[in-house]
């Protein structure tokens, strides 16, 4: 299994839905997974019980998925590599690839001033400028768990099919 991580908005659900639709391969997602355990929304689940909650089911579910293995191509949260020893049980299978896509902020930021609704953690930052520097900030915090993947593809400025084709490479 090909497990996909980075930031929000770096493309992992996007890559991986074009690989199970060109490609011919199983996706899933962690996030739609936590969903239809829980049969309510991430945005919910943080709105009503909080972050280290959701950090909570999101490791449990992340073990789960890594025990049954379902998918060729998996995506994790944005931030499933930052909590508990969530990239050491993912880098300890010996049948699972990590590999970390890596975009540039401020690329991050343009795509996600639009897509904030339902990302609990930037969706009331209504300034550009503000979600720029949040993005920065986060993002070399989270930095160091991302470059614990077995491989990091810089795809700030490729278009998804080269991405996809990295990703089958590998
Ligand atoms: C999160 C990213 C989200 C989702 C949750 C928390 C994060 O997933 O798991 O809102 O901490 O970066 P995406 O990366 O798919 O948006």
């Amino acid at each position: 299994m090909k497990v996909i991580l980075g930031y929000m908005g770096c493309g992992k659900s996007s890559v991986g839905s074009y690989l199970s639709e060109h490609h011919n391969l199983s996706f899933g997602d962690l996030d739609d997974f936590i969903e239809r355990r829980e049969n309510r929304s991430i945005k919910d689940i943080f709105q009503h019980q909080g972050e280290i909650y959701f950090r909570r089911i999101e490791h449990q579910c992340l073990k789960d998925c890594l025990k049954q293995q379902p998918y060729d191509v998996f995506a994790l949260g944005g931030g499933t590599p930052c909590y508990a020893n969530n990239m050491e049980l993912i880098n300890a299978e010996q049948n699972v690839t990590s590999i970390y896509l890596k975009v540039d902020f401020e690329i991050l930021t343009d795509r996600l001033f639009n897509q904030k609704e339902q990302r609990p953690l930037i969706d009331n930052i209504t300034d550009k400028n503000q979600l720029k520097d949040f993005i920065r900030k986060h993002l070399f915090e989270r930095d160091y768990y991302y470059r614990q993947a077995k491989h990091l593809i810089d795809v700030s400025e490729m278009r998804i099919e080269a991405i996809g084709r990295q990703i089958l490479s590998i």
